[in-house]
């Protein structure tokens, strides 16, 4: 049994900054980290258009805070917004000491562009593929740590809880079949998002809600999860990301009468509006017949021909290799086929600024945490910065926790470790009879969230939707695993995905239902206002545990400091 004073479960941005963060606050201490995949696959690495920090003279934390606010429709935690904006510009830093290779102004600054809600320009980039720099830079860092000892490519089933404190996971080691106890007297949960519940989405194939499910599970609120980001510039069929960048740097939006549309909708802000107000206006757009009809469906057009070609090449390059690669276009020439897509999850395990959970011992950061930065809608280019302030943030707490928390013991942890091993097999690798197959339940649940948890939501979509994935899970118990191997089992990991996505998708679906009311991303037809007096709070859900799959739902106030509320204009 692997034993730990801190244990970090995801290898993305937040999860590494934390486990480096775990080291340097304390060197004493050592620190697991468990991935399902290679660290330099986390989905971090798809990450485009930058990072937010107030790093120029004209710039203020006020504004980068009233920004965030703004955009977030008033449902951020204000305390935790400004302690964010005071960090940002200190890890972007940081990252350059450790070797970030940031685009450069002629005069050696880091760069910055322009980006969606944000009143003035702070997204520093390292060209348009900024995540796969950060991540490579805090993975080869970490690497210099020798108290950071690496367990690649291990599933975790379970949290090890003992009165009520986390004191470890159960991993599926996915290379020899086994399960393990990794005990820690602190655990971070770092684990991405969950966009595969949905068929049209950003998120690559590993982000499945898991560190999500897995609090719940134990005992964890989750935090605003009707609240799910649809960005605008999706490439239509595969949902690649074309970066919010290409609108920072100029990118115009036109329907099919070649009008710039957003004159209707956000004309202040036109393309550099928020994410959730130009992806409404893209589907009304749509309704109103004045989408483009594609072999994928509507879409709108992306046009940067007017920047010329030594501008995309300098800033855009990977978005022009994505037009040739995937659909067969030179952005220089042509203009890119575009819509609104899942991109991100406001909601997640509900955790304080330094990312620690209800549940002692257990702590989260990065995009499975909700520690009321984004609300009810994230600014583009917020979210790698938060993956580093607060990654920090909880790798510091939980270092602090772990140099004076009692040590774990074998005794407990044996039984656990070989109820949940017994579990596992029993439910999926043992089981005879079953007749439904995990792909055909995986597409009907994810057809099934983008009809009815899209951009738009009404009750009765919500009613249907709750029934439906009542009905999916119901089938989920029958299903049958062909692959009874040991070595590798993607259908046995990809089954314990679908479980937890099945999890998350009825806290989305039971929240939007419950939240009677529009803000940010959540859309509702039936309630198309926002409604401070009664909503001005978090909603956050607890599981009843498994024979019932409503989540019992509370709401918590929103604590505003300096920014009263307004109607939300651009
Ligand atoms: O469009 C983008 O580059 C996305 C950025 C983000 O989600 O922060």
């Amino acid at each position: 049994m692997e034993s730990y004073d801190v244990l970090v479960i995801g290898g993305g941005l937040a999860g590494l900054r934390a486990a480096i963060a775990a080291v340097e606050a304390n060197p004493r201490i050592n620190v697991g980290l468990v991935s399902k995949v290679y660290p330099m696959r986390s989905h971090t690495v798809s990450a485009e258009g930058g990072a937010a920090a107030v790093l120029r003279p004209e710039d203020s934390y006020e504004t980068h805070a009233f920004d965030t606010i703004k955009g977030s429709d008033y449902l951020a935690d204000q305390d935790v917004v400004e302690a964010f904006v005071r960090e940002a510009p200190i890890e972007v830093i940081q990252m350059e000491h450790w070797g970030c290779p940031w685009s450069r102004d002629p005069d050696g600054k880091i760069s910055a562009r322009p980006f969606g809600g944000m009143t003035t320009w702070r997204t520093c980039f390292a060209a348009d593929k900024t995540g796969f720099h950060m991540l490579h830079t805090v993975f080869q860092t970490s690497l210099k740590y020798e108290q950071i000892h690496r367990h690649d490519e291990a599933f975790v089933t379970k949290l090890l809880i003992e009165d009520s404190r986390c004191v470890g996971v159960v991993a599926l080691d996915q290379r020899t079949g086994r399960f393990d106890a990794i005990t820690a007297k602190a655990v971070i949960l770092a684990t991405g998002g969950l966009g595969r519940v949905y068929a049209f989405t950003t998120n690559g194939n590993i982000c499945t809600g898991d560190g999500m499910a897995l609090a719940y599970r134990a005992g964890a609120g989750l935090r605003d999860m009707e609240m799910v980001q649809f960005h605008p510039t999706g490439l239509p069929f595969t949902g690649i990301l074309i970066t919010e960048a290409v609108r920072g740097e100029g990118g115009y939006l036109t329907n099919k009468n070649g009008d710039r549309f957003l004159k209707d909708y956000v004309p202040n802000k036109m393309e550099l509006g928020p994410r959730d107000i130009i992806s409404r206006a893209m589907v009304t757009e749509f309704e109103a017949g004045r989408g483009f009809e594609g072999p994928h469906g509507k879409y709108m057009h992306l046009d940067v021909r007017h920047l010329g070609e030594d501008v995309i090449d300098r800033k855009l390059p990977f978005m022009r290799e994505l037009g040739r690669e995937f659909v067969g276009i030179d952005i220089v020439h042509d203009p890119i086929p575009v819509r609104p897509v899942q991109h991100y999850m406001m909601g997640g395990v509900d955790a304080g600024i330094s990312g620690k959970t209800e549940i002692l011992g257990l702590y989260a950061a990065g995009e499975c945490a909700n520690v009321g930065l984004n609300g009810g809608n994230r600014l583009g280019s917020n979210s790698l910065s938060e993956c580093l302030v607060f990654g920090a943030a909880s790798g510091r707490a939980a270092a602090e926790y772990a140099s004076s928390a009692k040590s774990v013991t074998a005794n407990p942890v044996d039984a656990m470790l070989w109820d949940e091993a017994r579990r596992v097999e029993a439910a999926y690798l043992e089981k005879t009879g079953g007749d439904e197959k995990i792909g055909t339940i995986r597409e009907e649940m994810q057809r099934d969230m983008d009809a009815g948890a899209g951009v738009f939501r009404t009750k009765e979509g919500l009613e249907k939707l709750t029934d439906q994935l009542g009905g999916l899970r119901e089938r989920f118990g029958r299903i049958k695993i062909e692959d009874s191997s040991r070595t590798f089992n993607t259908e046995l990991t990809a089954t314990m995905e679908l479980d937890f996505m099945l999890e998350v998708s009825q806290v989305i679906v039971a929240s939007a239902l419950a939240r009677d009311e529009s803000r940010g991303a959540h859309a509702r037809r039936d309630f198309p206002e926002r409604n401070d007096d009664k909503y001005l709070k978090h909603t956050v859900a607890f599981s009843r545990g498994i024979e019932d799959p409503r989540p019992r739902l509370e709401y918590r106030d929103v604590r505003i400091t300096n920014f009263k509320p307004q109607p939300r204009i651009y």
